[in-house]
């Protein structure tokens, strides 16, 4: 069923699941063709981290950590390039994708009152005129009312090749078994933890782009934004 304009909340698409299936790139491209704001919530869990290695916080001091995240002045405003994550005045997005930085957050991201402390922040981004959020709760715990939900899927193999390619371009060396590996033990740890587990709501449509390309997910993805949410999506977005 198609909402309409009359709904006064404003409308979320949450995009979830395992790293690697490409809920980044898919979500960047959805919320700029609807023309809708976007919250990367990793990026949330790895400023923290990033903030917390910058103070020397340890990752096992649960008090420390909580605190640091109630206090953490963490924006996502015009940077240099497009939307930038910003510590106060600093832009940091640069900084976020280190191995050091992974590692941290997915410790931060495990402690239930750390969460707890961020589900505030996440659920300010709902704006009009909607909100495309990716992340691993998007669907199940920061916006379980959220009008449509999108869990993306690709075979191990096939992420672990994605992130293979990604980091080969970059100009990185990396063995392809290895890097299957270390995922297959971080969906593990992410599907099992007791705190937010990276599973789909019961109410996601469950997309498995193992056998699509990006263009294809981003226009499977707007077809259901399209069916879900009708005149609150722009009808000539911008391809
Ligand atoms: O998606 P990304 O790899 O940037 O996420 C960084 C880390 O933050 C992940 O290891 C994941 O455990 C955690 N995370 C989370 N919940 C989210 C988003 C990310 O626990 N909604």
């Amino acid at each position: 069923m198609a909402l309409t304009k009359n709904e006064s909340r404003p409308p979320v698409l949450t995009i979830d699941g395992p790293s690697g299936a490409g809920k980044g790139a898919v979500s960047a491209a959805v919320a700029r063709r609807l023309g809708w704001n976007a919250l990367d919530s990793g990026a949330v869990y790895r400023s923290v981290a990033l903030a917390a290695l910058e103070r020397g916080v340890a990752a096992d001091d649960e008090q420390a950590l909580v605190e640091l995240t109630r206090n953490v002045d963490l924006t996502f405003r015009a940077g240099s390039d497009g939307i930038g994550v910003f510590l106060g005045d600093r832009e940091v997005g640069g900084s976020l994708r280190t191995e050091e930085v992974s590692v941290m957050a997915s410790r931060v991201a495990a402690i239930p009152a750390v969460r707890a402390a961020l589900l505030e922040l996440q659920r300010a981004y709902r704006v009009m005129p909607g909100l495309v959020a990716d992340g691993r709760d998007m669907g199940t715990i920061v916006f379980p009312d959220a009008e449509l939900k999108v869990f993306l899927e690709a075979s191990v193999e096939e992420r672990a090749k994605r992130r293979y390619n990604q980091l080969k371009e970059k100009g990185e060396s990396v063995i392809l078994s290895r890097l299957f590996r270390d995922m297959q033990a971080r969906d593990r740890r992410d599907r099992e933890r007791s705190v937010a587990p990276t599973v789909p709501a019961a109410d996601a449509a469950v997309v498995d782009s193992t056998h699509l390309s990006l263009d294809e997910v981003i226009g499977h993805v707007v077809g259901l934004a399209r069916e879900r949410f009708g005149d609150q999506v722009p009808k000539d977005e911008n391809q």
